[in-house]
């Protein structure tokens, strides 16, 4: 089943939304139907949290397997009580460090949530984001918000309006374009509902700030996802965005990964392959010279940057639209360089593993 509709597209300004434009936008989600918004992490694909049907579009607009389950948003930290029951101190004081932000936390349900956002679970994710179009949308539907990312299942999460349109066309009613999003990464998924919280899904807040507050947070291990149909948390299946083209993704020392990249290029293009490469501003000029010999197919090698190399707020930022870059140009393999896992390169790093399927190739000196 899909949800399928006429989608309207309002641009607005990412700091000062219109308020008309909100308004319109927020009787829409009042009527059960879907609402595509920035945060700043990347767009949600928004729907009324209370509302069952709505919530239903949602699943049938991405097309998402009904096991995997929705983050709530809020808009104010007093709305958490509308949400979740049973709210450890522990959470209030993340939240007062963290919201509005990219951080979402797993706690127990309230009755009034439809079990479907949780795909029948007796807890529920909830976060306040940070971005001022999502918080007025959801300040002006005076709702606790559904919204997944706002692309289609097992596509990179869409961190522009025009992925937006590119995935759901046709099953959004509504799309609010207020430009790129700034973090680029989604929010960091934190279960409360054990003694220690534990990180199901890395993100926009680091576990290292984390750590600042709660000393004993854990980091569920990526590798150690079973291929099942209701893992501790479905954003963590390994096959989670899959690109058309194959992912080859090196792992070890820096020159030895570079020269293994290289290789690796010059090979591919040999068997009459088409290649993209993820890179950073510095190391173009490393695989520039490939490019050069190719005078007679120069399209089938794509040298895409994630920006500088010290910038891992850059790389966040564009990690997604890179990869959408590539699938469009219709690479048959597209080879990157793991991000070490510290800071943001945690968050990048698991985005990666996942769109290649869990595998990594370790290149050792
Ligand atoms: O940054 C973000 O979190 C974005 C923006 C739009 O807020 N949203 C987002 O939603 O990434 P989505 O649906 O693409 O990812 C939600 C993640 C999934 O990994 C899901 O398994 C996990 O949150 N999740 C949701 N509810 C859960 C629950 N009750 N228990 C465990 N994990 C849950
Ligand atoms: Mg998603």
């Amino acid at each position: 089943m899909t949800y399928e509709t006429q989608t309207h597209i309002f641009q607005l300004d990412a700091q000062n939304p219109d308020p008309d434009i909100i308004k319109a936008a927020a009787d829409v989600l009042r009527v059960g139907r879907l609402v595509a918004f920035p945060t700043e992490t990347v767009y949600g694909l928004g729907a009324n949290a209370l509302d069952a049907a709505a919530v239903q579009r949602v699943y049938a607009a991405k097309n998402r397997p009904a096991y995997n389950p929705l983050i709530v948003h809020i808009a104010a930290p007093e709305q958490l009580a509308q949400v979740a029951i049973n709210v450890p101190p522990l959470a209030h004081t993340l939240a007062t460090h963290f919201w509005p932000g990219p951080l979402t936390m797993v706690l127990p349900r309230h009755p009034q949530i439809p079990p479907q956002i949780s795909a029948g679970r007796a807890t529920v994710a909830v976060r306040l984001p940070a971005h001022p179009v999502a918080q007025a949308l959801i300040l002006a539907a005076g709702l606790p918000v559904v919204a997944p990312s706002a692309n289609l299942f097992m596509r990179p999460s869409a961190t522009s309006a025009q992925h937006v349109l590119d995935d759901l066309c046709g099953h959004v009613d509504v799309i609010l374009d207020g430009g790129t999003t700034p973090v680029g990464v989604e929010s960091t998924v934190l279960d409360m509902t054990n003694a220690a919280p534990k990180v199901l899904r890395p993100g926009g807040v680091t576990l290292e700030m984390l750590r600042e507050v709660i000393p004993d947070v854990t980091l569920h291990d990526s590798h150690a996802v079973p291929e099942v149909d209701a893992p501790a948390s479905p954003g963590m299946l390994l096959k989670h965005y899959s690109p058309n083209a194959e992912m080859l993704l090196l792992e070890g020392d820096y020159d030895a990964v570079t020269a293994r990249m290289q290789q690796c290029i010059a090979e591919r293009l040999a068997a009459g392959q088409r290649v993209g490469v993820l890179v950073t501003d510095e190391e173009m000029a490393l695989f520039k010279a490939l490019q050069a010999n190719l005078q007679a197919r120069p399209t089938t090698l794509a040298l895409q940057s994630l920006g500088s190399r010290d910038d891992l707020g850059q790389a966040a930022q564009n990690l997604f639209s890179a990869l959408r870059v590539l699938d469009e140009r219709g690479m048959d393999v597209i080879i990157a360089r793991q991000f070490a896992p510290e800071g943001l390169g945690r968050a990048l790093a698991d985005r990666l593993l996942r769109a290649a399927e869990g595998r990594v190739l370790q290149v050792t000196v």
